[in-house]
C-alpha cells in the first residue's frame, strides 16, 4: 500500500479546495477519479499542473472496472469520496442522475472498494480508511427553535437530492457492518468559498449583483442555512481521515446560521464597496427579487459540531464575514475562471431555473 489517496468528485467545489490544500501540506499522493461533468472543472487544479503527486482520471465511479484497475494500479492508503451530483434544485427538475452517481456509484466505489481492502495485509487492512464526504440535508428540516442536528438525528431527507444521500450513508454504514470496511462517514452544513459552481445562491448572486442582474430570492427569503467556509470543511476531513474512529459518523457545522436574505443583502454590500457603479449611486439590494418557493424548500439548517470539537479539536476558524468578504474578493478577481465554466450549459441551467419562474415582489 503506498501513501496515496484515492479522491472521487477532486475537480468539483470542495474536492478541488481539498486536493490542493492535502497536496501543499501533507505530500501524499492523489489520484483524483472525476467525470468532469458540468460541475466539473479541470481548471480549479490547474496550479498543479506538472506536480507528479496529482494525476487527473477522467472517469465515472459507475465504472467498476476503472475503479478496479485505479486501485489495483495506485494501491491507496484512502479513499476520499466527493463525487456526487450535488444541486437541490436540479434534482427536483431531473432527479434521475442523482440516484445514478449518488446512490449506484457511491454502491460501486464500496463494493470495489470492499474487494481491494480484503486482500491487503493485516496492518493495511487496518491502516485503510473509506472516507464518505455527506451533507446536514439528510436530517431534513428544523423549526426555528429546534436543536440543531447532531449524528443521532434520525434521517429524513425531504429533496430528492437528500434522499440519495441519505441512501448513500445507508449502504456505506452497511458495508461497515456486514463486512467491516473500514468507513467514516462526514455530515456537512452548507459551504461557501473559491471554485463553488455559481448555480449555489452565494456565487449566483454575487456574479448576478457584479453585472447588475436581478438576485432571485426563494419565497420569503427567510430559509436559514449554516455557512461553513470551505477551507474549514476540509480541514475536518482531514482530522476525521486521520483521527476519526471507524464506522462513526462527524457532523460538520459552521456555527453561522444565516437566513438568505440576510446573505444576499450583505453579497450586494460587499460588491457595492468593492465594485461601486459609474455614478457610485446604484445600490444592489434593488436587484432583489422574490420569486417562487423551491417546492418542498427545507426551512432551517444547523448543525451541532460538539462531536467533532470533543473528540478531534477541530472548529471552524472563519468567521462568515471575513469568510464572505473573502469569497465575493475571489469571485471577482476571477473572471477568467468564471467565464470558463459559464458555458453554454450554464446558461440552459439559468433558464431552465429561473426562466418561466413567477416573480412576486422585486427589491427589498
Ligand atoms: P460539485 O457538484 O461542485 O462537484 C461534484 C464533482 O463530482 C464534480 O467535479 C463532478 O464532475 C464529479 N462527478 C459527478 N458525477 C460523477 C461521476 N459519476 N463519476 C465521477 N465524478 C463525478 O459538489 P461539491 O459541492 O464539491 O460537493 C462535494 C461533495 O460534498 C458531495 O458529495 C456533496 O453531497 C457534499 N456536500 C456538499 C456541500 C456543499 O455545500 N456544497 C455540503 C455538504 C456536503
Ligand atoms: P443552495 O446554495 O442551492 O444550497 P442548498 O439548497 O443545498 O441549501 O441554496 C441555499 C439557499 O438559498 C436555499 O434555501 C435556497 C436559496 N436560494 C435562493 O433563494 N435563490 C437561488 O437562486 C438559489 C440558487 C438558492
Amino acid at each position: 500500500m503506498q501513501d496515496t489517496i484515492l479522491v472521487t468528485g477532486g475537480a468539483g467545489f470542495i474536492g478541488s479546495n481539498f486536493v490542493l490544500r492535502a497536496l501543499g501540506k501533507f505530500g501524499t499522493r492523489i489520484v483524483n477519479l472525476d467525470l468532469l461533468t458540468y460541475a466539473g472543472n479541470a481548471e480549479n487544479l490547474a496550479s498543479l499542473d506538472g506536480n507528479a503527486g496529482h494525476e487527473l482520471v477522467r472517469g465515472d465511479i459507475c465504472d467498476a472496472e476503472l475503479v478496479a484497475a485505479l486501485l489495483e494500479k495506485h494501491r491507496p492508503r484512502a479513499i476520499v469520496h466527493f463525487a456526487a451530483e450535488s444541486h437541490v434544485d436540479r434534482s427536483i427538475v431531473a432527479p434521475e442522475a442523482f440516484l445514478r452517481t449518488n446512490v449506484h456509484g457511491t454502491f460501486v466505489l464500496l463494493d470495489e472498494a470492499k474487494r481491494y481492502w480484503q486482500e491487503l495485509s493485516e496492518s493495511d487492512k487496518s491502516r485503510f480508511r473509506f472516507l464518505h464526504v455527506s451533507t446536514d440535508e439528510v436530517y431534513g428540516t428544523l423549526g426555528p427553535d429546534d436543536p440543531a442536528f447532531s449524528e443521532t438525528t434520525a434521517y429524513a431527507p425531504n429533496s430528492p437530492y437528500a434522499a440519495s444521500k441519505a441512501a448513500s450513508d445507508h449502504m456505506v454504514r452497511a458495508y461497515h457492518h456486514t463486512f467491516g470496511l473500514p468507513v467514516v462517514t462526514t455530515n456537512c452544513s452548507n459551504n461557501y468559498g473559491p471554485f463553488q459552481f455559481p448555480e449555489k445562491l452565494i456565487p449566483l448572486m454575487i456574479l448576478n449583483a457584479l453585472e447588475f442582474k436581478p438576485l432571485p430570492v426563494y419565497g420569503d427569503g427567510m430559509n436559514v442555512r449554516d455557512w461553513l467556509y470551505v477551507e474549514d470543511h476540509c480541514a475536518a476531513i482531514e482530522a476525521v481521515l486521520e483521527r476519526g474512529c471507524v464506522g462513526e459518523t462527524y457532523n460538520i457545522g459552521g456555527n453561522s446560521e444565516r437566513a438568505n436574505i440576510d446573505v444576499v443583502t450583505t453579497i450586494c454590500d460587499l460588491v457595492d464597496e468593492m465594485r461601486p457603479s459609474a455614478d457610485g449611486r446604484r445600490r444592489r439590494r434593488s436587484l432583489i427579487i422574490y420569486v417562487a418557493d423551491r417546492l418542498g424548500h427545507d426551512r432551517r439548517y444547523a448543525v451541532n459540531a460538539a462531536k467533532l470539537k470533543q473528540e478531534l479539536g477541530w472548529e471552524p476558524a472563519e468567521r462568515f464575514e471575513s469568510g464572505l468578504r473573502k469569497t465575493v474578493r475571489w469571485y471577482l478577481e476571477n473572471s477568467d475562471w468564471v467565464e470558463s465554466v459559464r458555458t453554454g450549459a450554464y446558461r440552459e441551467w439559468i433558464d431552465r431555473n429561473y426562466g418561466g419562474r413567477p416573480v412576486f415582489l422585486d427589491s427589498v
